[in-house]
């Protein structure tokens, strides 16, 4: 598992953005994320979710509400991989 992780952390630095999403879509797969959330739920808010850093704080609060153990840049990952899909926002670095 561990090495798993390393291999690709080693493969997320080196290659496309689209491996990189597509990591984080297994990670978000296997964090049974979609047993609360459908994709509607997956929108800009007024007032709530209507930027990535807020995107990326929602990710964080229900990672650590449902003990998920993915690393920092793992949940970004996630956050990233779900602004891509559905939210759209400009990323700030
Ligand atoms: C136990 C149920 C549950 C699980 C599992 C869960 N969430 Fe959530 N999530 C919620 C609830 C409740 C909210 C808050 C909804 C609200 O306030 O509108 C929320 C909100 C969110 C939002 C903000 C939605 C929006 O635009 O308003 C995102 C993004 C999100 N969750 C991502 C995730 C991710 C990624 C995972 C997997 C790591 C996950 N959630 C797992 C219950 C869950």
């Amino acid at each position: 598992m561990f090495k798993r992780i390393l291999i690709i952390s080693w493969l997320l630095s080196s290659i496309s953005l689209f491996a990189q999403y597509q990591e984080a879509e297994e990670l978000f797969d296997d964090a049974s994320c979609m047993s609360c959330h459908t994709e509607v739920d997956f929108s800009p808010k007024i007032g709530k979710v209507d930027n990535f850093k807020k995107l990326t704080q929602v990710v964080d609060a229900c990672r650590f509400s449902n003990d998920i153990t993915w690393f920092d840049d793992e949940s970004l990952d996630v956050a990233k991989y779900l602004n891509h899909l559905y939210y759209k926002f400009k990323e700030k670095k």
